[in-house]
């Protein structure tokens, strides 16, 4: 056979056999100077297979403000009391929708009397409604207007399909290998890799500290060690799966640890750590001894939430879809002077 021939076979099979490993092409968009190599990649694949996941639901237009308040014509309303009552029965349907669709009114009331508490749901439902009128008004530097709703986490689940628990002590314990420190696990909170398989705890419920690059040349002006930095790319990385985008979608490709030229997601993510933090600490966590032992961690502890709750893969939740348009009853009163405060 002729050489020349078989190698131009080879080359062909080849390209046939290794454009077959990743199909259809990759989509990248340039989101930097050119050669900084500040580019998003997307698998067109991924994308269309989630769309479902990312629409937006049917949203009943407002209801009319007009008439009694819910807080006179019911017997047990301690949040709601200021809306009308069409607007009260009208949300009593939407967060049957977004919560407990197969359930129904039921699956936090008891039916023969929808006053009573008697349903751990309803009273955790009651804090939900505290929780994402909060997230609405006093998250503002996140959720701008787009805001969220039970939707946003639930998509028509009683639990979220994204949460997460504290790690028990055996998984950080010794092997033949010596300790694990927390990793080496292949986990799926981090990205399948090696890093550090619980990122949350110290990061989104605890506020140790995330930055750990030195500011000066000799390391005296740096106490952090490689070790904590491994914890820094394991939130990092939960952060990157979690909207479906690389690292330079927030930071400059030239110093990960430099503000100056960063994408102005960046400081989203800052304040969205904050408000996840805010969320864990001061609503689920006090939540726990409403909740049933079945829905609780190995640990005892309550379903928290991470990036991932109300992103669940896109760069905004449901791709941006505005949430409170219809819904000025979920936004709650004006921040207080301290998360306005708040800077990077
Ligand atoms: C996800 C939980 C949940 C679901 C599902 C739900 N509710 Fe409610 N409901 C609540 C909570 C929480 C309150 C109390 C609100 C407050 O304290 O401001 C409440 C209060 C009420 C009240 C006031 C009762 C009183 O006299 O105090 C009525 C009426 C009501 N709901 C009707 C309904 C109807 C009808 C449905 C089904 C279409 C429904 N609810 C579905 C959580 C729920
Ligand atoms: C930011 C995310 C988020 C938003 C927004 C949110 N929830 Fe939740 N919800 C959670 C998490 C996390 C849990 C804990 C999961 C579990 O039940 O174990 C939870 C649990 C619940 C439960 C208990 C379900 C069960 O079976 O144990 C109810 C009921 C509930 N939420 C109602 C609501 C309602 C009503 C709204 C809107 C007013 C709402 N949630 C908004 C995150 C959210
Ligand atoms: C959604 C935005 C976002 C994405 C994506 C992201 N980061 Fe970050 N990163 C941040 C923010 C915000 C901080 C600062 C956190 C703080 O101070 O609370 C940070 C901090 C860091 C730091 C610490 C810098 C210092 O000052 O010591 C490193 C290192 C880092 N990121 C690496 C990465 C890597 C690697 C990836 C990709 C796997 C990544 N980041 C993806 C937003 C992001
Ligand atoms: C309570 C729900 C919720 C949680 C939890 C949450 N986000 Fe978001 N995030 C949103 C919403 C809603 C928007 C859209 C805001 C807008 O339209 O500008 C958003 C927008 C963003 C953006 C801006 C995207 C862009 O292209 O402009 C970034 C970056 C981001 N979130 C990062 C994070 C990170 C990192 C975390 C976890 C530490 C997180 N978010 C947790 C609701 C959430």
């Amino acid at each position: 056979m002729n050489k020349a021939l078989f190698l131009k076979g080879l080359a062909l099979a080849s390209v046939v056999l290794l454009s077959a490993c990743e199909r259809p092409v990759m989509d990248t968009v340039q989101r930097g100077y050119r050669g900084t190599g500040m580019v998003q990649v997307y698998n067109p694949r991924i994308i269309e297979q989630n769309e479902e996941l990312h629409a937006a639901p049917m949203s009943l237009p407002p209801a009319s403000t007009e008439g009694p308040k819910a807080g006179k014509v019911y017997q047990n309303v301690k949040v709601l009391g200021d809306l009308s009552a069409a607007q009260f029965t009208q949300l009593m349907v939407s967060m049957t929708s977004w919560v407990a669709p197969t359930e129904g009114c039921a699956y936090c009331h008891n039916p023969a009397n929808l006053a009573e508490d008697s349903k751990y749901t309803k009273v955790v439902a009651r804090r939900m409604i505290e929780m994402t009128q909060h997230i609405n008004s006093g998250w503002k530097n996140h959720v701008a207007e787009t805001g969220v709703t039970c939707y946003t986490c639930h998509r028509g689940q009683p639990v979220p399909a994204q949460i997460w628990f504290k790690e028990p002590p055996q998984a950080n314990g010794a092997d033949f290998i010596g300790g694990r420190a927390g990793q080496n696990l292949a986990a799926k909170s981090v990205g399948l890799s090696s890093l550090p398989s619980d990122p949350f705890t110290p990061f989104l419920l605890d506020s140790l500290d995330i930055r750990v690059n030195g500011t000066t040349a000799l390391p005296s002006g740096n106490r952090h060690s490689i070790k904590q930095a491994e914890w820094t790319y394991g939130l990092m990385t939960h952060m990157s799966t979690a909207l479906g985008v690389n690292c330079t979608y927030c930071h400059n490709s030239r110093s990960f640890s430099s503000w100056e030229g960063n994408p102005p997601q960046r400081a989203t993510a800052w304040h969205g750590i904050r408000m996840a933090r805010d969320l864990n600490l001061n609503y689920l966590e006090p939540l726990t001894a409403t909740f049933p032992s079945q829905r609780k961690g190995e640990l005892g502890d309550v379903a928290k939430l991470n990036c991932a709750t109300c992103h669940q893969g896109a760069y905004k939740p449901l791709n941006g879809a505005p949430m409170i348009k219809n819904h000025p009853e979920l936004v709650g009163k004006p921040a207080p002077a301290q998360v306005a405060a708040a800077k990077p």
